[in-house]
């Protein structure tokens, strides 16, 4: 935030949670590029263990965020409202000219919120992801966002339809493409040349990578267990790679602290993004309920196993590798059996997801705003 483009059209960039780092990276970058924007970055504190959010602004160049929030974390209303609070003030103070969020964390619905109540055009990121599941909060804060913003960017243009069946209007929705896949472009040749397979003396396509994070799968001993089992067989198969993330950390340490660490079962930390996206790319499979690893995965032409009933991503089982095993152990173990036995999807990489999302929301600025 230069002083000497006090003057430009300033465009405040939202960060908060992991998942949001690699989306609002290659947006800054193209803002940066862009003649007479200030764009700003603003990191809620959503996450802040250095794993969670410090490795993600250093690997994906991302600079230190001008404003830092630093909400932490707490229950979904007392998160939302704090972000709004702080945020509120951000926006009296800076007189943006444009709100960017991007995805479905608590920060993105909180910020949009204000946003609109102080009558700053707001632009969603990412918008039109559905998975019908309300009972998700990442639901309610996708459609929630929606109905707020002035601009859709989507990333599939399937999910315009989503969007009309809300009645919202045809105009605001934008389809840029997948600004997680520039992310992925941009730092593929530095994941490739990541170290973490010889670290964890892996071979390429040997082994199946873990992550599960969400309430819905690990906060019920009844659900996570049974899961945990399958992943135990698995390991007698081929290694098994499990990140985990701190929710999961906790509620590992409470259910199975007698869970076997191994070579083949490795339980590790949370992974930054250049090891992880290694490990994604070789892969034998993998196995979440994470919504962008989804896209990923697709991406790259590696199987992938859906640990959810639904997806918010239906391309990524049209088009892509991912295939939806719920919650139930017995598909999810019919899914790794066909994955082992050779019976894998194809797929195909869709439209837009072509390193040129951000540029594309960055020309739509420039011919809305700057022309
Ligand atoms: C959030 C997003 C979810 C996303 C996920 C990715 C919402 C509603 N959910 O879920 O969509 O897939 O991020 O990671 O916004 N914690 C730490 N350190 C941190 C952050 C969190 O220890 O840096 C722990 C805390 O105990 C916290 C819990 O993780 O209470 C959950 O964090 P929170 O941000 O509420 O949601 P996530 O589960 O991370």
């Amino acid at each position: 935030m230069g002083s000497d483009r006090t003057r430009d059209f300033r465009v405040l960039l939202v960060a908060g949670a992991r998942p949001n780092f690699m989306k609002v990276a290659p947006i800054l970058r193209a803002l940066d590029a862009l003649p007479g924007v200030d764009p700003v970055l603003i990191h809620t504190g959503q996450h802040y263990d250095a794993e969670m959010s410090r490795v993600f602004l250093d690997e994906l160049d991302l600079p230190e965020p001008d404003i830092n929030l630093e909400v932490g974390s707490d229950t979904h209303a007392r998160q939302t409202a704090r972000i709004m609070m702080a945020f509120e003030e951000v926006l009296g103070r800076l007189s943006p000219d444009l709100v960017v969020v991007v995805g479905d964390v608590n920060s993105t619905l909180a910020c949009s919120i204000v946003a609109q109540r102080e009558g700053v055009p707001l632009a969603h990121v990412e918008a039109g992801l559905r998975s019908g599941d309300r009972s998700m909060p990442e639901e309610i804060n996708r459609i929630l966002t929606d109905q707020l913003a002035d601009w859709l960017y989507t990333s599939c243009e399937d999910v315009e339809e989503n969007l009309l069946a809300e009645g919202l209007d045809k105009d605001r929705v934008v389809f840029v493409g997948n600004v997680m896949i520039d992310s992925l472009l941009h730092q593929s040749e530095r994941a490739r040349g990541d170290d973490v397979l010889d670290r964890l003396h892996l071979e390429e396509k040997t082994f199946a990578l873990i992550t599960l994070h969400r309430p819905a799968t690990v906060d019920k001993p009844g659900v996570f267990g049974p899961i945990l089992g399958e992943l135990v067989s698995l390991s007698e198969r081929m290694p098994v790679v499990f990140p985990v993330h701190p929710r999961t950390r906790a509620r590992l340490d409470a259910m199975a602290p007698e869970l076997p660490r191994s070579e083949r079962f490795m339980i590790l930390d949370p992974m930054g993004y250049h090891s992880f996206l290694r490990l994604t790319m070789d892969a034998r499979m993998v196995i979440t309920d994470s919504g962008g690893i989804q896209e990923e995965t697709t991406y790259l032409g590696v199987p992938c196993l859906t640990v959810r009933e639904n997806t918010e991503r239906p391309v990524t089982v049209t088009e892509g590798t991912n295939s939806l095993v719920g919650l139930d152990p017995a598909r999810l173990r019919d899914g790794i059996e066909s994955i082992v036995t050779g019976s894998t999807k194809k797929g195909r990489k869709p439209k837009g997801w072509d390193g040129q999302a951000a540029l594309r929301i960055a020309e739509h600025f420039r011919e809305t705003y700057l022309s």
